[in-house]
């Protein structure tokens, strides 16, 4: 099994390139293959979980080629897609398992969708009950509600749908349902979730009303392909912004990063507590707010996130932990009970973890009491299978006062190939 030691070192110093958008990717792939003819997606996440949507696709009769640094899809249009003769395998994702069960709903064959022990472990009753509204045929172990999942794909309707999550994988499912309906689609959600669906929607041009927090969709509406870049990744560059703030006398520049929005929680989080991070070169690529980055260290100080900043900072509260672990003061984070339902409990899993490194950190049942500025020690830790406490735990054993051994760390290649050695770069090139 894989393994990393973290030694630290001195500061992160120089340029790092994050991997393509995994969010955008997923999305990019399942739209192009749904269009008319062909396109070209730039930017792309190599990691894992998109590379299994890619798979899943092409298991599905869409022809797409890898070239080195793009990858050219032939879309089908919105039933092109053929039976797969065996399950679909997401592996570790979330994202691709629920988005495609929304498009699988609406084609005219069976197909089966599963993924690894994490994944199989993950509530599907989420998308299963508005699909099963429109009209879907979708089997599944405890009723619905695990995968593996079967589809018996066939006609669907439009519904309206108030969802009791804001979960953008569950509004993408049943807007890519809505795609395939016969008859308007409307989704609703508590608070705005990532909003990349609509935005390609929206490049894409297929129609679709929004106001606020309410979406309108009008099915069957066939759609051009069209090239597509994607941004680089967020929630892969906040390990470094985190990591820079909290090393002393770091700066690392960050070309070329994803700013949607719905998904800049961290950024604004970690300025609040006094990091010193600056946006550059604002601009648009694809319907998405793009920017570079550039981050020196900093003092920070608590902090407190409520509810209302969760949905746009949900994948990076992990690294915000090891942030809050630094700062001076207390930090509570509270509504983040979705964070048990992650890859790994992830609430569970970063106080673990981060109590071995000697922080003072309480797990609540939709957060964390964090009181910061405790010595770092290096501990023996361990990663749960999940790509993001492995990442978070590495940075936090860059602060430490000792070696960090981290167990399981494959998973690190779901979503961010080359981050140790991108890692190791910014710390020997500051020697
Ligand atoms: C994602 C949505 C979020 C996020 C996940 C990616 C997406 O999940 O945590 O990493 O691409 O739609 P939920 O929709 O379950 O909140």
């Amino acid at each position: 099994m894989s393994s990393l030691t973290i030694t630290p070192q001195g500061p992160l110093r120089g340029t790092v390139r994050v991997p393509g958008d995994k969010s955008i990717t997923h999305r990019a792939l399942i739209l192009s293959a749904l269009a008319e003819g062909p396109s070209t997606i730039t930017g792309y996440c190599k990691g894992q979980d998109c590379l299994n949507t890619l798979r899943c696709l092409q298991d599905l009769g869409i022809s797409i080629q890898e070239l080195p640094d793009s990858l050219q899809v032939f879309g089908k249009g919105l039933w092109g897609m053929t039976e797969p003769t065996h399950p679909l395998d997401c592996g570790n994702s979330g994202t691709g398992l629920r988005l495609l069960t929304g498009v699988l709903a609406g084609q005219d064959f069976f197909s089966v969708l599963t993924g690894d022990d994490s994944l199989r472990s993950r509530p599907m009753g989420r998308i299963v009950t508005p699909l099963r509204s429109m009209g879907a045929n979708i089997q599944g172990r405890k009723g619905g509600e695990l995968t593996p999942l079967a589809i018996t794909g066939g006609a669907l309707k439009g519904i309206e749908y108030s969802s009791p999550v804001s979960s953008a994988q569950v509004k993408s499912a049943v807007l890519l349902a809505g795609l395939l309906a016969d008859g308007p689609t409307t989704f609703v959600e508590p608070l705005l979730s990532r909003d990349h669906t609509e935005r390609m929607f929206r490049y894409l041009g297929i129609p679709l009303e929004i106001t606020g927090r309410k979406l309108r969709l009008t099915g069957r509406t066939p759609f051009q392909a069209r090239d597509l870049s994607v941004p680089g990744d967020l929630s892969a560059a906040a390990f470094f912004l985190v990591g820079a703030s909290i090393v002393p006398n770091s700066e690392v520049q960050i070309p070329n990063v994803g700013l949607n929005p719905e998904r800049t929680g961290i950024l604004e989080i970690l300025k609040e507590m006094g990091a010193d991070i600056q946006v550059l070169n604002r601009r648009e690529q694809a319907g998405e707010p793009v920017g570079d980055l550039l981050v020196r260290s900093a003092s920070l100080h608590g902090t407190s996130i409520g509810v209302e900043r969760i949905p746009k900072t949900i994948d990076e509260l992990p690294i915000f932990c090891v942030a809050a672990s630094i700062a001076k003061g207390d930090t509570t984070v509270t509504g983040a009970q979705e964070l048990r339902l992650k890859e790994t409990d992830r609430i569970h899993a970063m106080a673990t973890e981060l109590r071995k490194m000697n922080v003072s950190i309480q797990e609540t049942a939709d957060g964390f009491i964090i009181r910061g500025g405790s010595k770092i020690h290096g501990a023996a830790c361990a990663s749960y299978g999940d790509h993001r406490i492995a990442m978070a735990v590495a940075i936090a054993g860059l602060a430490a006062d000792s070696p960090t051994g981290i167990e399981d760390t494959a998973c690190i290649d779901t979503s961010f190939p080359g981050f140790y050695p991108n890692l190791l770069e910014l710390l020997t090139s500051s020697r």
